[in-house]
């Protein structure tokens, strides 16, 4: 039983495979946090709560013995205007102008299966694994109730979290800040490990001791964005990837979102994530009510590479919904890096015949094929075939693809709009933009108003008809502009805060559109590379753009940070030119195909103008990436050498498939020395009484794991080596 529920004493106890999560209902009727941690069976543990005196903190006017202050006590939603002095998950305003809502106990219900949301992705389960306890808290004075929903993925060790508030009341309130999660941790000294960057340099490792100020970290571009990511995790001091207590948190959302985590005033821990609380208010009306987006979070013993097997296995099994998921994934060529904006179709399909002897099977045609757009200067809305550029209709050029024995893919950049477009002339009130005001400019681009219907209207019937107009088969659905003027024209002024979160509303309400009426079409996600890679987007696009940056050794960080959270089968990877073209640098192809191996696979460079002998070469790692594809995606991901470690000249991982009968080792150099000694790795997730059989020689798991394998002593420009590891009696 993964709910666990104690009427009497009022204690509720989420338990799954690893881990144990208690509340209870404590003094006057508050939802207490007792523990999240290490699975402990059958225990009460209400004893751990603070007892002592509450000094000068405001307590409760009922306390008879000025106990209970909640600012003192692990609160499982603390909440503005009750004396909780920590960063609140609720902050509301009611109609009198009083800022509390002070939120007690009402009651529970067990639910079988998993709660979905109604306007928001979440994840899902499968032949009942997943269980549902809903709890209610009720404010009687304000009659605004809300529901803490627990998802509880026993097997997964993966709990969801979702937040409901209904206004019961005759009056409108206003949400000032919505959390979908909130964690306080009674005890503990813990370190925070979060993912920060920008355009090209997306999720580098940071990881920065808790302190008493409060580390408030968050995006308000619109967008994810690549300056953090929604995902961080809460781990103790000495935790490594192979030991100790660690937590992961993130969030099923694509916008502006913001999470703290601080330490309070007797040492505890407090964590929260949820909508970015900038700018935003949200106007509750007699009778609705307000869903936060979902958030989640999973608990390891064993160090940090089990925390990110708990949330890979869920996000592939629990949350990405498309055909391709359980079927290989297509090797892709994309033009953009080949031509740009510079194309026809007799190039494009010089291309793809190209890309088809080395072994690709879906062409995308990037930016560039709609309108008049030769640069980035125009037509982004008008979602209309440039048949004179392309020199043949779509469904002419997808008919000679796919007549290659190759699928079909396209970009649109959905959201956004050019001034000079036949879209902005007709519906300039479409835009997002401050009244008599000039907006920003980004890439020459303006933002679209997602929260319109009329405007999610427009890009379903322009989206649907150049897929129903030939056979496609993908899109890459880019987003290239942080969202910076959030007013718009059909909601009354009172309303713009919720516009950050109307506009998301909007985005999803239209992908789900799509992706239901065009189930059979792979969507990858894209936002300037990797701006935009969270669960949200997931929900509806299995792969993501993991950077612009497509060279190799930046990607190793990169890839590296992403890692953490997302498993390799959402992370777009390809091999581009060398020189790269973000940074010039040279690499050698096959340590340019070892690092996009971490992937979905594919290549982004002019085909046609690669050597015999690197043709040669990709051809031979199309076929073996196909080979080993079921086992990359499904398989265990093991982080050997971390590239943020300055101390060392190499960056390794390892896959091994799910009943360890395979694995795929690489290392990159990305530095040599003179005189260079052999790189040793010990690999792990083996099984150690099992022989492995590695070229022609036969290993024990034991020997791989705890002697380590000898490997290159690197020299050259960025070497690198694969290994591909049989167990014995499977050798084919
Ligand atoms: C963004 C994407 C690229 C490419 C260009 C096209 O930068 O990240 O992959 O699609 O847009 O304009």
């Amino acid at each position: 039983m993964a709910i666990l529920i104690n009427d009497d004493k009022k204690i509720f106890t989420l338990q799954t495979r690893n881990s144990t999560y208690q509340m209870k209902v404590g003094d006057f009727g508050y939802l207490y946090h007792l523990y999240y941690g290490k699975r402990i069976d059958h225990q009460d543990l209400s004893y751990l709560l603070y007892d002592g005196p509450s000094h000068f903190a405001p307590y409760p006017y009922e306390s008879k013995n000025r106990v209970g202050s909640l600012t003192l006590m692990p609160q499982e939603f603390p909440t503005v205007g009750t004396g909780d002095l920590g960063s609140v998950a609720l902050d509301v305003e009611n109609a009198d102008g009083t800022r509390i809502i002070d939120l007690k106990y009402k009651g529970y219900e067990v639910l079988d299966g998993k709660y979905s949301l109604t306007e928001l992705p979440s994840f899902y389960a499968h032949d009942n694994d997943a269980q549902t306890l809903k709890i209610t808290l009720v404010d009687v004075v304000s009659d605004i109730e809300v529901e803490l929903y627990y998802g509880v993925f026993e097997d997964k060790d993966v709990i969801t979290r979702a937040v409901v508030i209904s206004n019961l009341s005759e009056n409108a309130i206003q949400i000032k800040k919505a959390q979908s999660l909130s964690l306080d941790l009674i005890s503990g000294q813990y370190d925070l490990i979060h993912f920060h960057g920008r355009w090209a340099d997306e999720r580098n490792f940071e990881r920065v001791p808790l302190t008493h100020n409060v580390t408030t970290f968050g995006s308000d571009y619109g967008i994810s964005s690549a300056k953090e990511n929604p995902g961080f995790i809460l781990l103790d001091k000495n935790t490594t990837e192979e030991t100790g207590n660690c937590y992961g948190f993130n969030l099923v959302y694509s916008g502006n979102f913001q999470a703290t985590a601080e330490l309070g005033t007797l040492e505890q821990s407090r964590i929260t994530l949820g909508l970015g609380d900038n700018e935003f208010s949200w106007q509750l009306d007699p009778g609705a009510m307000f869903e936060a987006p979902e958030a989640i979070m999973s608990f390891s013993s064993t160090g940090l590479t089990q925390l990110s097997h708990n949330f890979h296995d869920a996000i592939r099994e629990n949350l990405c919904r498309n055909k391709y998921i359980n079927g290989p994934r297509p090797v892709l060529i994309n033009n953009w890096e080949a031509t740009y904006f510079d194309f026809t179709g007799k190039k494009l399909l010089e291309i793809a015949t190209a890309a088809k002897d080395i072994g690709a099977n879906l062409f995308v045609m990037d930016d560039g094929w709609f309108g008049k757009r030769s640069d980035d200067n125009s037509s982004l809305g008008d979602w209309f075939v440039n048949e004179q550029k392309l020199g043949c209709s779509l469904n002419e050029l997808v008919t000679k693809i796919n007549t290659l024995g190759m699928e079909f893919g396209i970009w649109f950049e959905p959201e956004m709009v050019n001034e000079d477009s036949e879209l902005y002339n007709a519906h300039p009130d479409w835009v997002l933009n401050f009244p008599q005001r000039k907006p920003l400019l980004s890439r020459g681009q303006m933002v679209l108003d997602m929260s319109k219907e009329a405007v999610q209207n427009y890009l379903f019937d322009r989206i649907s008809d150049v897929l129903d107009s030939a056979n496609v088969s993908y899109i890459k659905w880019d987003m290239n502009r942080p969202i910076t003027e959030w007013y718009s024209k059909s909601l009354t002024d009172k309303r713009q805060g919720e516009l950050q979160h109307r506009y998301v509303l909007g985005l999803y309400k239209l992908l789900g559109r799509l992706t239901r009426r065009y189930p059979d079409v792979l969507f990858e996600g894209c936002s300037s590379g990797g701006a935009r890679f969270d669960l949200g987007m997931l929900a509806y696009e299995p792969q993501i753009w993991t950077s612009d940056n497509t060279d190799a050794i930046n990607r190793l960080k990169i890839q590296y940070g992403t890692s953490f959270f997302y498993p390799i089968s959402t992370m777009g990877s390809h091999i581009s030119a060398s020189p790269n073209h973000q940074n010039g640098r040279v690499t050698p192809f096959e340590t340019r195909a070892n690092v996009a191996m971490a992937g979905t696979f594919g290549y982004e460079l002019d085909v046609t103008k690669m050597s015999d002998a690197d043709k040669k070469q990709a051809k031979t790692y199309t076929d073996f990436y196909k080979r080993v594809q079921e086992m990359t995606f499904n398989g265990d991901y093991y982080r050997l050498v971390s590239p943020f470690d300055r101390n060392n000249d190499v960056m390794a991982w390892q896959i091994v498939s799910k009943d360890k009968s395979q694995s795929l080792v690489t290392i990159v150099a990305t530095d040599v020395v003179g005189n260079p000694p052999f790189v040793y790795i010990k690999l792990r997730g083996l099984k150690s009484d099992a022989k492995y059989k590695i070229k022609n020689h036969i290993y024990s798991g034991d020997a791989l794991m705890n002697a380590g394998l000898k490997l290159m002593q690197p020299k050259g420009n960025y070497p690198s080596e694969q290994i591909y590891i049989e167990e014995a009696s499977n050798s084919k």
